[in-house]
């Protein structure tokens, strides 16, 4: 089948997987009440830090004995300050299966050097037998796989009642998939990801059996960034608005700003429809299309966030890795130039392939009006590299 060059755009064809579309109707206009050249200790300054807290709880229907708290260094910061505080207080197993997965897993292994650490691996495109996670023992688990868009299949995949903590980075899954509170212990995410936020800010979820375990102490020292607890247990006003470092106030007005559309719109199952609306857009192109399939195979695993994609024509498999990269970098900069749709190109470790981002703040006209876009650029780009 031969594809003329499309004549319409993607209003907003924003699709890269962080930092993630504004939600629709967003304008610098929303950051005008910032609390900009004040203290984010003083009291108005910290009232907003704590509105970004209870309007998250409130949003992810976190529960209400939970502590919730704004860190440093985005998802990255409170991944990281978790491991450091607790790797080694108990055997952990961490399923890694793709890039930021597998980083936690190196961490463990080369950084912290933690000598019981079970590492459960899947190559890109699916998840690690779940059947072998030993749950008596600490789990680091990514509930979503940004880089090859695979996600835990059902909240039901962790076991209700489980000795050890489950540590969840959630970053591209959180407000666009459903959490469950009561079989996780530690959660965290990124204000850039979902809900199109901006960049360097984390969250980080404390479950009452998480901050009993903080509060047994680290392992070794940690720097003050990571510091999470003093001798008289957990540093509380963390979980009330007060920072550990210096927050941007602009960042956090946004914050605001999408946490309050997120509402508007109607809440996390409003949210939720949303992205799986995205993902419900790319599935028919995909099925019909000959060249293009998804990177995970079983459906059950299939992320409505990070909607990653394996190209099978023939004559792209029978390239170089090489060859790979720079079709994709061809395709993808095609419909760059036309203004078609940005950021499409998959992660720089993962197979050479396109990735949309489907969350909630991107309209699935928007991708209806990008596949097509794609098909055009892959059959320009054919041209040029098929022998
Ligand atoms: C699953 C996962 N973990 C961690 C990160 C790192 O997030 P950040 O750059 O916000 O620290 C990302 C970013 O895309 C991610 O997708």
């Amino acid at each position: 089948m031969s594809h003329s060059k499309p004549t319409s755009r993607p209003a907003r064809p924003f699709f890269s997987s962080g930092p993630c579309v504004k939600r629709p109707g967003w304008s610098p206009d929303v950051l005008k009440e910032a609390l900009l050249g004040r203290s984010h200790r003083a009291a108005e300054g910290r009232a907003r830090l704590k509105e970004v807290i209870t309007r998250s709880k409130n949003l992810l229907e976190i529960p209400e004995d939970w502590r919730l708290g704004i860190v440093p260094a985005s998802d990255t910061g409170a991944v990281e300050m978790i491991l450091w505080a607790l790797g080694g207080q108990r055997g952990i197993d961490v399923l890694s299966f793709e890039s930021f997965s597998e980083t936690w897993a190196k961490d463990l292994k080369n950084e912290l050097k933690l000598e019981d650490l079970r590492i459960l691996e899947a190559p890109y495109g699916q998840l690690p037998d779940l059947s072998h996670v030993d749950w008596s023992r600490d789990v680091v688990l990514t509930w979503n796989g940004t880089t090859s868009g695979v996600c835990v299949p059902s909240p039901e995949s962790v076991p209700a009642t489980h000795e050890g903590l489950v540590i969840c980075d959630a970053t591209s899954a959180a407000f666009a998939m459903d959490l469950p509170w009561d079989r996780l212990d530690i959660v965290t995410w990124s204000w850039q990801k979902a809900l199109g936020g901006e960049a360097a800010h984390g969250m980080l979820a404390l479950s009452p059996r998480a901050v009993a375990r903080l509060e047994q102490g680290a392992p070794r020292a940690l720097p003050k960034i990571f510091r999470l607890t003093n001798k008289k247990g957990l540093i509380e006003a963390i979980f009330e608005g007060d920072t550990i470092n210096t927050p941007s106030m602009l960042c956090v007005e946004d914050a605001l700003d999408s946490l309050k559309w997120a509402e508007q719109v109607g809440g996390l199952p409003a949210l939720k429809a949303r992205s799986q609306k995205n993902l419900a857009t790319v599935t028919p192109w995909v099925e019909a299309s000959d060249w293009v399939a998804f990177l995970s195979a079983d459906p059950a695993t299939r992320s409505c966030t990070s909607i990653c994609l394996k190209i099978i024509a023939p004559w792209f498999e029978a390239l170089s890795e090489e060859q790979r990269g720079k079709v994709v970098k061809h395709l993808t900069g095609l419909v760059a130039k036309e203004g078609a749709g940005y950021d499409l190109a998959s992660y720089r470790d993962a197979p050479a392939g396109l990735r949309i981002w489907g969350g909630a703040t991107v309209e699935a006209e928007d991708i209806a009006l990008l596949l097509p876009w794609l098909d055009w650029a892959m059959e320009q780009t054919k041209k040029e590299f098929a022998v």
